[in-house]
């Protein structure tokens, strides 16, 4: 096959233009664009995957991952119970919180009386984070004689419901050290976790202050919202993201979302036969029309192709 001097020139020119058209055959993907954008909740700056709310839309994260951005910190709700979110360390996927109905305070509240539940299926307590058990609605004991009983445990006062009613607290589980005791003056007993350096701060130093401070410094939990199959999406080029109609893991790529990683199912196979079909078919149109230059509608079809 012999080329005409302009041909030789134009073929190399029309290919590229093939190409370039093929890796940018549309705009981003929106879905792509809008879980990009990473959004600042309360005072939580840079939120990302499994996270979402405000304008970041559910299908950039899990349901169980919606936060509500009204407060001044973003609030989380696990299995019904609302959390105060302090800190999102997204590199360990571990969060930093506080009970909602906890927090300035050591008597809930909404004056509802709940142990601490989470969803085992997303969420796992750090090994850094342990219990605090409150005790409510007491007979008062003489403090010493309380310490003296119960070892490590502390008085506090509550109102509910317009009585001002006295707690304890403990930093172990006494059930298990034999000193259930409280169980049997107290109406009821609430588990709250904390971290383990605040509840040895407050062991070493009895106050209702430092109780306050153990409860407001939050305790740890990690999240796996399929975390592995998120490393794989963004290391494809992608990024995390979730179906709403059949409830899973999804990847977010420029061109379209797939199962699990950039461009590892059919359709971008099929886009690259298509753009070799093109090819031969300008190889085919060239050597038909040897004779004849590139007229400006073939070459203005590409340009209008190209667009998006
Ligand atoms: C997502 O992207 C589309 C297209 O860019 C836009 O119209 C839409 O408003 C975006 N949605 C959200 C929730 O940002
Ligand atoms: C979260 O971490 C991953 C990998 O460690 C990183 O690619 C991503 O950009 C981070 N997201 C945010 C919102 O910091
Ligand atoms: C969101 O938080 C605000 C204040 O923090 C609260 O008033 C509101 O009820 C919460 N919304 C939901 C749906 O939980
Ligand atoms: C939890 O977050 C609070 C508030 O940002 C911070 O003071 C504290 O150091 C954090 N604790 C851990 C263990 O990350
Ligand atoms: C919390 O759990 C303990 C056992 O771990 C139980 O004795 C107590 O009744 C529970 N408290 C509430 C309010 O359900
Ligand atoms: C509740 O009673 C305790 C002593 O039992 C007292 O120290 C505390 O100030 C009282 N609190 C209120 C709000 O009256
Ligand atoms: C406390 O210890 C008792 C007895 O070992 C155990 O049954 C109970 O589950 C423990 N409670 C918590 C909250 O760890
Ligand atoms: C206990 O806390 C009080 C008040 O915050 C403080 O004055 C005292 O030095 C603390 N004691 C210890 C042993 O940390
Ligand atoms: C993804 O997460 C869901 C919900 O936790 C779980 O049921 C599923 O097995 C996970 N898939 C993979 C591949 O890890
Ligand atoms: C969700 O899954 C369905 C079925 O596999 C698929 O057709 C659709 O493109 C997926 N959507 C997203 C946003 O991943």
């Amino acid at each position: 096959m012999r080329f005409h001097g302009t041909q030789t020139f134009l073929l190399p020119l029309i290919a590229t233009l093939i190409l370039t058209h093929v890796r940018n055959s549309s705009c981003s993907d929106y879905r792509y664009s809008n879980c990009s954008q990473t959004f600042q909740c309360g005072n939580v700056p840079n939120i990302g995957y499994p996270f979402w709310g405000l304008n970041r839309p559910d299908y950039c994260g899990w349901p169980e991952f919606e936060l509500n951005c009204s407060g001044d910190a973003p609030e989380l709700t696990i299995l019904s119970q609302k959390f105060r979110v302090l800190n999102i360390i997204n590199s360990s996927y571990t969060l930093n919180l506080t009970r909602a109905d906890y927090w300035g305070t050591c008597c809930p509240s909404d004056g509802e009386f709940a142990n601490t539940t989470i969803d085992t299926s997303f969420f796992t307590y750090t090994s850094n984070t342990q219990n605090l058990f409150l005790y409510y609605k007491c007979q008062t004991l003489e403090i010493t004689v309380a310490s003296q009983i119960f070892g490590l445990n502390l008085q506090f006062s509550c109102d509910i419901d317009n009585k001002n009613t006295t707690g304890y607290y403990v930093t172990r589980n006494i059930s298990s050290t034999g000193g259930g005791g409280l169980a049997g003056i107290c109406e009821t007993n609430v588990n709250v976790p904390v971290y383990q350096e605040n509840a040895e701060v407050l062991e070493n130093n009895l106050t209702t202050s430092h109780l306050l401070e153990a409860l407001d410094g939050g305790f740890g939990l990690k999240w796996d919202a399929n975390n592995s199959l998120c490393e794989v999406c963004v290391g494809s080029g992608g990024l995390c993201g979730y179906n709403t109609s059949t409830q899973h893991f999804t990847c977010y790529c420029k061109d379209q979302p797939y199962p699990a990683s950039c461009g590892s199912t059919q359709p971008n196979t099929v886009s690259g036969r298509r753009a070799i079909r093109w090819l031969r078919l300008l190889l085919l149109f060239n050597f038909i029309s040897k004779k004849e230059q590139f007229k400006g509608p073939f070459y203005d079809g590409l340009i209008v192709h190209r667009s998006c």
